[in-house]
């Protein structure tokens, strides 16, 4: 099976698990506790039917959107996620190269393995920097330099990060960044020397953000669990996070909303965007998904900023719904990371292309041919 034969979510799945190392698949696979929570992120769409509408003359289809000041040619963007060098060897590049060919943003996160000069020197679209605020005030501070710096068009501050989540899958697998050498991930790499020897031949691991502040993350094996509850600053609150909006001066949204007070706050303290997320239920597993928290954030606060529905997405009609609610665009991680483990920037592009073809498709299927046309009346819930 290769990549041409992957015509969904569950195939790169597939392929992605074949591909790579086990502990460093079940890093993107798993999830917090009893992974409720992430299940539910998918299965919430299933809660809410489509109402098409016909004859409506649909042969041109406009599916962009406005996002945080961003024009998207698609209405869905990939997530800033960690470490993307431990999943294909060009990590983010990929995705990079992938996002500026299908016209949409995508994140870099303070966890990267590439920098955000080299991915400004690779991509001219609109390039989202994923925030996390260390205890060391020196590297934040350099943080949003450098991001300004390399023109990122929007800031987004994690807030759902603030101790690390219970990921049972990581602790038996031993997971680590980057990867020990065990004698059991010993096993796994000889088991997929693919992915060993491009691991071990191309350009070393590094994590540019961090590597002139802190050696943990860099190249001391650590946990993420581990990672953030040691070096991020759990004392972060409204007063930090208004100024780092500020010191911004930009596009800025938070990343992990749940509740409508906090999206009313994110308001007050001059958010333009908020991803209502629960950073793919891998930190507080029994939270809501954000699809069933969509509709009441929207109704507080969705004429004052932009709001973003993070999660669960794995087909087009999941996105369709979630703009009928209100959204701006949507977001997700796992969407395009089994597609990178699986193939590099090829594997992104076929993820993107595949969920492009079925907004568009399901765009006609509904009867609309723009994103504004959408809305709660072509949805039913259960
Ligand atoms: C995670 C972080 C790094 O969920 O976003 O693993």
């Amino acid at each position: 099976m290769g990549v041409a034969d992957c015509h969904n979510f569950s195939d790169f799945r597939r392929l992605a698990k074949r591909r790579l190392p086990g502990p460093i698949f079940h890093y993107i696979d798993g999830a917090a506790d009893d992974e409720v929570t992430y299940r539910r992120n998918t299965t919430a769409y299933e809660t809410v039917d489509l109402v098409p509408n016909v004859l409506a003359g649909v042969e041109e289809i406009d599916m962009s959107v406005e996002v945080m000041g961003q024009k998207l040619a698609m209405p869905l963007y990939c997530a800033p996620t960690a470490l993307q060098r431990l999943f294909h060897w060009e990590g983010e590049r990929a995705v990079a190269r992938a996002a500026q060919k299908y016209g949409t943003m995508f994140g870099v996160s303070s966890l990267a393995t590439v920098s955000v000069e080299d991915i400004a020197a690779i991509n001219d679209g609109p390039k989202m920097f994923q925030f996390y605020f260390h205890k060391d005030r020196g590297l934040n501070d350099a943080l949003l330099e450098r991001a300004k710096a390399a023109n990122f068009n929007v800031m987004a501050l994690t807030v759902d990060t603030i101790t690390g989540g219970n990921r049972e899958r990581d602790k038996r697998t031993g997971f680590t960044s980057p990867p020990k050498l065990t004698m059991g991930s010993a096993l796994s790499f000889a088991t997929h020397p693919m992915w060993a020897w491009n691991f071990y031949t191309k350009p070393k691991f590094d994590m540019p953000h961090l590597s002139s502040h802190v050696s943990e993350g860099t190249n001391l094996a650590t946990s993420v669990g581990n990672y953030f509850s040691t070096m991020l600053d759990q004392s972060m609150n409204w007063k930090d996070a208004e100024k780092l909006c500020a010191d911004w001066g930009g596009q800025f949204a938070l990343k992990g909303i749940m509740s409508v007070e906090d999206a009313k706050r994110a308001v007050d303290i001059g958010c333009t965007g908020i991803m209502v997320s629960n950073h793919g239920g891998r930190q507080l597993d029994g939270s809501r998904s954000p699809f069933d928290q969509l509709a009441e954030i929207v109704d507080a606060v969705g004429d004052k900023l932009d709001v973003v529905c993070e999660g669960g997405i794995q087909r087009g009609t999941h996105v369709l719904k979630a703009l009928s609610l209100g959204a701006k665009a949507c977001s997700g991680g796992r969407l395009y990371l089994y597609a990178l483990a699986a193939a590099g920037q090829a594997g992104v592009e076929k993820a993107l292309g595949n969920l492009r073809t079925e907004i568009e498709r399901d765009m006609k299927l509904m009867g609309v041919t723009s994103i504004d046309q959408l809305g709660r009346n072509n949805l039913r819930f259960h």
